[in-house]
């Protein structure tokens, strides 16, 4: 299939490109290059089919993988209820970019103080949410040994480094970055700051390149930290901290703000399969008014939640399978009812196993969050 037929493939559409293009000239995010993505060691789909749309500094984490040099890759995930896709996608990222390479390290925050900062969720509840989300990401391949985790609340280090960026950070500039917010974001926005250079600080090895997976969503706070490591070099050496932008997806509903006050828009990774299901068979379309006018005009899978989100960022790893969907639906050959019936027995089967896996992890999540040796 030639170039320009799988930019078809596309699923987010010439527009919505043109949006992320103004995002990234307006804030200096550079595009993902063919030239950057030869040079991974491996290419997550996420990468191949452009979910990963750009980045800053990439080039730092890529000599780093070259020379064999020690990097990190930092994420962090507020507490704030179960797993889901988006949930997921970030935690992918992050397994993925620490397996390009021996010498990287992970390193976990558990955002308790930005949960409770922005949700009300108080300590405690959010030390069980996040066992309950590290079975999870132990499930979807996340190395125990190569991972440091930590929640915010009791991390010295990091509210040390909150406090030492609050001197130089002014009303002013937090209000022209977020708008003009309560305290307690400001303060989770330094704290995340720290969090982003944790990995630099001497009892974890100094400074190196530090690599953020986020969704786009995050790019103030990665401009807030590149500007304090760089007012800060003189105390700490640290590097500026590099990210890779993931695009934005849709809810199950095809709503682009996902909300929890919409829950047959959220899949959650644990949820009962039955419900799962009535979710994904409920699930916003491309399909046309009618099944005649499908069959005659065939459907619109670059507008389908099934194809692109579903499928497409999450549940389909073969790009031929991927395209027979893709054709099998633009042509009008098959029908939603039958592509949606198709889809779940990928998802249901991908959402059994994972959850016979996570029920293994309570043990180890535990640990982990306790910041025990693991034997
Ligand atoms: N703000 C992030 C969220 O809302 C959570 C977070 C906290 C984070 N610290 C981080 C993300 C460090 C990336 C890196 O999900």
């Amino acid at each position: 299939m030639g170039e320009e037929e799988v930019f078809v493939i596309d699923p987010w559409g010439v527009s919505q490109v043109k949006d992320y293009d103004r995002l990234m000239r307006q804030f200096g995010i550079e595009p993902l290059s063919e030239e950057l993505i030869k040079k991974l060691p491996s290419k997550h789909r996420l990468i191949k089919r452009g979910i990963i749309f750009g980045h800053r500094d990439l080039s730092l984490i890529l000599k780093a993988i070259e020379n064999g040099d020690e990097y990190a890759v930092m994420t962090g995930i507020k507490p704030s209820g179960e797993f889901h896709l988006g949930t997921k996608l970030t935690s992918e990222e992050f397994i993925y970019f620490i397996s390009l390479s021996s010498s990287a390290k992970g390193f976990f925050a558990v955002a308790d103080l930005e949960a409770y900062a922005d949700n009300k969720i108080h300590l405690e509840e959010s030390y069980r949410i996040a066992i309950s989300n590290l079975m999870d990401m132990l499930a979807l391949g996340l190395d125990p040994r190569r991972v440091y985790v930590y929640r915010q609340s009791v991390e010295m280090p990091v509210m040390q480094l909150a406090f030492i960026f609050s001197r130089s950070v002014t009303y002013n500039t937090l209000e022209a970055i977020y708008g003009s917010r309560p305290f307690g974001l400001y303060l989770s926005a330094l704290v995340q700051a720290g969090d982003i250079l944790n990995p630099q600080l001497p009892h974890h090895g100094g400074p190196k390149p530090t690599l953020v997976p986020v969704g786009a969503d995050q790019d103030p706070h990665i401009r807030l930290t590149r500007d304090l490591a760089s007012r800060y070099v003189e105390d700490f050496g640290f590097i500026p901290p590099a990210a890779t932008y993931h695009r934005l997806l849709r809810d199950l509903t095809g709503q682009e703000k996902m909300s929890k006050r919409n829950p047959m828009g959220i899949l959650y990774l644990n949820e009962p399969l039955d419900s799962a299901r009535t979710k994904v068979m409920n699930a916003f379309t491309g399909g046309r008014a009618t099944a005649e006018e499908q069959r005659k005009l065939g459907g619109e899978p670059e507008k389908c939640v099934i194809f692109v989100e579903l499928l497409s960022v999450h549940f389909q790893d073969d790009d031929n399978k991927l395209e027979e969907v893709y054709w099998d639906c633009k042509t009008g050959r098959v029908l939603c009812g039958e592509c949606k019936a198709k889809a779940w027995e990928i998802i249901g089967s991908w959402l059994k196993n994972h959850q016979e896996k996570r029920s293994k992890m309570r043990d180890l999540a535990e640990k982990l969050l306790d910041n025990k040796t693991l034997g």
